[in-house]
Formats: structure tokens, sequence, C-alpha cells
């Protein structure tokens, strides 16, 4: 919960007008709450990053007005959902939009309408967050990793092409930090293949690969709006599509009794968002754009002040990078750069000048989550044992082993700053590289 009158700190920074100019007419013209506090939203009085998430009277009054409703389901007969659906397809250039409970449930529901189940490989990337494994483990279907590019941290197609055999049912890359995978290479090997292609676009809401926003590229993209997500109602997804009968299938799968026209495969789960969670998104809506312009001009900055730094090097972005969602900033650090201070000691000097940086990701083929996978019964009973032993050596990702050992994150709160704000960051960098050789010893 965001402290009393924060905000003002925060908004009294130069980053109010990009935050401010985007409130829509609709959330302006919202009836006000009954004794209603001053307004708060998100920020930290000792530091210039705002506290996530943003919010104040218009999450208030909406989250009010669905109370006072009591229609607080979509099974109720509300609107908020179709209302979110709605918008949030139209903004993502989709045909249709399925709201779901969490990111997680939207990976589900995809895989669920395509009935992927026991006995069917899913192809995806190591440098992602565990729910994406956990999604395809969930439909009892093996996951099968291919490795990163280290330049950019996204999936690798080439080796996603190299993992795929004939057990293969889907191709599931994820466009980590925001910004689009090479979805050029991915849809053309789907299509060589034959395979559909699903966008785990959880970070990516607003991202685009050659100007078309991501999550129907392939079949369809699933998108998280988990608490420290982009576009938040503490949890939330959705998937996206352009497909009419992949669309109904989700409908249905995410929904007991779900009456769109579609074949059934007899599977389903309740996996429907809240009309509170609905009313929060569209509230957080109205500040979407403007937040996403402020960490988009920050990033761009950032980047070409860190750019100048020897050993530091920021996520390379392809030409099809078009728009980014800037979920993470996120950047390699070279040790021999820095007179070999540790990664841990650099993230830690940066901590003591107030820059809060994470070392992301671990190599989630080998954590132990994983690997417990090869001795699970019913996979063993599923693949047999010797090949889930195979499994294990299946998923070996040289380069994204390098990779998780010279990564350095910001989050996406951090870009949500100042300009003078974003160059200080870049000073604090630069200065503990000066100091890098007394700090190595120390
Ligand atoms: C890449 C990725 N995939 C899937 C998920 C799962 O989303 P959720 O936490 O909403 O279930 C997340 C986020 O948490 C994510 O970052």
């Amino acid at each position: 919960m965001p402290r009393p009158l924060t905000r003002r700190a925060f908004l009294g920074s130069a980053a109010t007008v990009s935050l401010t100019a985007g409130l829509s007419r609709a959330a302006t013209a919202e009836k006000p709450v009954a004794k209603a506090p001053a307004p708060v939203a998100a920020a930290n009085k000792t530091s210039p990053t705002p506290e996530w998430p943003v919010w104040d009277q218009r999450e208030e009054t909406a989250l009010l007005d669905v109370l006072r409703s009591g229609k607080w389901g979509r099974t109720s007969g509300a609107a908020r959902n179709r209302e979110f659906e709605t918008a949030f397809a139209a903004r993502m250039h989709a045909r249709h939009c399925i709201a779901t409970s969490s990111g997680t449930t939207a990976l589900l529901t995809a895989l669920g309408a395509l009935n992927v189940g026991p006995g069917d490989e899913v192809i995806l990337p190591p440098y992602t967050f565990v729910a994406t494994f956990n999604a395809i483990t969930a439909s009892f279907a093996l996951p099968v990793f291919a490795d990163s590019d280290a330049a950019s941290f996204q999936v690798d197609p080439a080796t996603m092409a190299a993992a795929i055999t004939p057990a293969t049912r889907l191709l599931l890359p994820v466009h980590i930090a925001g910004t689009a995978a090479d979805l050029d290479a991915l849809t053309a090997l789907a299509k060589a293949r034959n395979l559909p292609l699903i966008e785990d676009a959880c970070q990516a809401p607003l991202a685009e690969w050659r100007g078309q926003p991501v999550g129907t590229a392939g079949l369809g993209g699933c998108f998280s709006f988990q608490a420290s997500k982009n576009l938040t109602a503490g949890e939330g997804g959705a998937v996206l599509t352009n497909d009419d009968n992949f669309a109904h299938l989700c409908y249905n799968f995410h929904t007991p009794g779900g009456a769109k026209p579609a074949a059934s495969s007899g599977r389903g789960a309740n996996y429907r968002l809240t009309e509170f969670q609905a009313a929060l998104l569209m509230a957080q809506w109205t500040r979407l754009e403007a937040q996403a312009k402020l960490r988009d001009a920050n990033a761009a900055h950032l980047s070409k002040l860190l750019s100048q730094i020897p050993g530091i090097a920021p996520a390379r972005l392809a030409a099809g990078n078009t728009r980014n969602a800037w979920h993470l900033y996120m950047f390699r650090y070279r040790p021999e750069r820095f007179s070999n201070l540790p990664r841990a000691k650099f993230i830690q000097a940066l901590a003591q000048e107030g820059v809060a940086a994470s070392s992301g990701y671990t190599s989630l083929n080998t954590t132990a989550h994983v690997r417990a996978l090869a001795t699970n019964p019913h996979y063993q009973r599923i693949y047999g044992k010797a090949a889930m032993a195979r499994w294990l050596e299946r998923n070996q990702c040289p380069v994204n082993d390098r990779l998780v050992e010279e990564g350095v994150w910001f989050g996406q709160a951090k870009l949500l700053v100042t300009r003078a704000e974003i160059e200080r960051v870049a000073e604090v960098i630069a200065r503990v590289q000066k100091r890098s050789g007394e700090l190595a010893r120390a």
C-alpha cells in the first residue's frame, strides 16, 4: 500500500507531465467516491524511483463501483471483463482477447485450448520466469529448452529449430524484459515445421515487432498483469489471438460451461478474471501509454550513456524491435573491465548509491525445481525413465549459462524517473568503475 502523500514527491518531478498527460476523459469523469481521502499514489520519499503500483482515486472509484454494483464476477452479467478485453484487443491489434486470472493461467488456457498434454514436447527459452516452464508441466507435457542469444538475452531461434523432434507440439518463445524475440525467424520456423507458435508476452504489453504489437505473430500470445507488471491488477492475465476457433477454445477452456462454438477436448478449468481486477486494469490503463513513453525515452537515454562505459553492454535490440515494453532494463556486466569486481559487489556498490539493481535469472534449466522433473514418477511413467534421464542432457544451454553470470537488471519503475535521475544512474556506474580496484580489494 503506498504511503499517503508520497505521490507529491514523485509528481513534483519532471515525470509528472508525461504521467498525468495520459488521463483519459472517462477516468476524470468518474463520479467522486464519498469521503474519499486525498488521492494517493506511489512514490518513495527517499528515492526518485516511484513505488509500484502507481494509483490514485481512479482505482478507488473503479473498485468501489464494482463493489457497489454487486456484480463481482464475469458470470454475474457484469461488463468490466468485456470492456477490458475489447480495449486490450483493440490496442494490441488483435481480433480476440480472453481475460484470465494470471499470466500462468493465460498460458494454461492456450495450452489447454491446443490440448497440449502427456507425450507432447514444448520448446521454451531458459532465460525466463519459471512460470513458463510450470505451465508446460502443469499440462504434463515435456519442456525442452532452447538456448539464449547472449547479446539480446532473447531465445536463439536456431537452437529452437535444433530442439524440434517428431514429438514437438508447440513453440513457446518468451519476449523477455518486454522486448520481442526475433519474430521473423520464429514465425518462419513455425510455418516451415507446421507448428503452432504461442508468444509468452507476459512482460510485453505494448511491445512491437516491426510495428505490430506482440501476441498475434503466431497463433496467440499470453500476457500477465501480476503485481510487478507494467499493466497490473495485482494478478491477472490475457490471451490474444486473431484465430476465431482458437479464441473460442480458449474461452471455453477458461470458464466452466463456456458456450462459444468450438469442438471440446473434454478439458477445462476456471481461470476467470474478477470484475475488480478488470476495473483496476481499466484504471491503470489511463496511465499506460504515458508511462510507456517515459520508459522508452529514459531507456534510450540510459542505453546511450551506458554504451560509453567499457564493460557494460545494454541488451541489443534488433531492427524489428520497433517498440519495447521495458518491463526490465537489462545489461551485461563484464567484471574484467571493472578490476575483476564480482557482479554481486558491483550490485552492492550501486545499492549504496541508491541505485537498486538485480542479478536477474539464474539458469532455469539447471535449478532443483526443473531437475526434479527427471525423477517425477508421473513423468517417468509417461516418458520412460531412460528418456527422462536423457532429458536432463538435452537441456544444456551453454550460452545461457554464461549469460546468467553477466546479467544485471533494473525494474521497469526505475525508468519512470526524470532524465536527471537516468544521468545519475549512469554516473554512479561510471564512478563504481573508477573505484572498482579499491572495491575489489575491500
Ligand atoms: C515471462 C513470464 N511468463 C509467465 C509469467 C507468469 O505470469 P503470472 O505471474 O501472472 O502467473 C510471468 C510473470 O510473472 C513472466 O514474467
